[in-house]
C-alpha cells in the first residue's frame, strides 16, 4: 500500500477518534452550562423573593422538600448535593455538579441555575423540569435550597 494511502487509512479514524473524544470530554465544573446565545436571557431571570443566597428560611425549607420530594432532584444530585444520587451516573460523561463546591456557587448567577432547571442541559441527564415537574415559583424555591449546599456562602 503506497504511503499516502496508508496515511489516509490510519489518519481518518485517528482524527475521528480525537473529535469524538473532544465532544464527550467532561466539562470543567465551573464552565458555563447555559449556552452563550441564551446567557443574556438567563441573567435576566430573578427570583421573586430577591437574592436566592439570602432567601428566608421558610423558602429554603420549601425548596428542600421539593428537592427531595416532588422534584426528584436528589435522585441525581444526592441529598448531600454532591452529585451522588442513585441515578447520578446515568450519563457518566456529564455527571451532576458538586453543589457543595462554593467556588461553583459563586460563579453561577441565580438566573443561570434557574435557566438550566427550566430548559435542561442539552446532552446530559438534566432534562427541562419547569413547568413539567415544578412550577416557576417552586423552581425558585429549589434554587434557594441548592444555594445552601455551600455552607460558607454569605
Ligand atoms: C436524571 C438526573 C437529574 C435529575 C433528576 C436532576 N438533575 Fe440537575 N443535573 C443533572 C446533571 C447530570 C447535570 C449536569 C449537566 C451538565 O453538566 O451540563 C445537572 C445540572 C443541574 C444544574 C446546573 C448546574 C450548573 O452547572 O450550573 C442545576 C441548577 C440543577 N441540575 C438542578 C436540578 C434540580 C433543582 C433538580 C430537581 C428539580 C434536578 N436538577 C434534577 C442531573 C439531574
Amino acid at each position: 500500500m503506497p504511503f499516502r494511502n496508508l496515511l489516509g487509512y490510519f489518519m481518518l479514524p485517528a482524527m475521528m477518534a480525537v473529535v469524538t473524544i473532544a465532544a464527550c470530554a467532561p466539562r470543567q465544573p465551573n464552565e458555563d452550562r447555559v449556552p452563550p446565545s441564551a446567557m443574556k436571557e438567563a441573567l435576566s431571570y430573578k427570583a421573586p423573593f430577591g437574592d436566592t443566597r439570602t432567601a428566608p428560611s421558610e423558602i429554603v425549607a420549601a425548596g428542600k422538600a421539593l428537592y427531595e420530594g416532588k422534584g426528584r432532584c436528589s435522585s441525581c444530585h444526592g441529598t448531600s448535593g454532591k452529585g451522588d444520587g442513585f441515578a447520578a451516573q446515568m450519563n457518566p460523561t456529564h455527571p451532576p455538579r458538586d453543589f457543595t463546591n462554593c467556588a461553583f456557587q459563586k460563579e453561577r448567577e441565580d438566573g443561570e441555575l434557574y435557566w438550566i432547571i427550566k430548559y435542561g442541559s442539552s446532552g446530559t441527564g438534566m432534562v427541562p423540569l419547569i413547568p413539567g415537574m415544578l412550577s416557576e415559583e417552586e423552581g425558585w424555591k429549589v434554587v434557594a435550597y441548592v444555594r445552601t449546599f455551600c455552607a460558607a456562602q454569605s
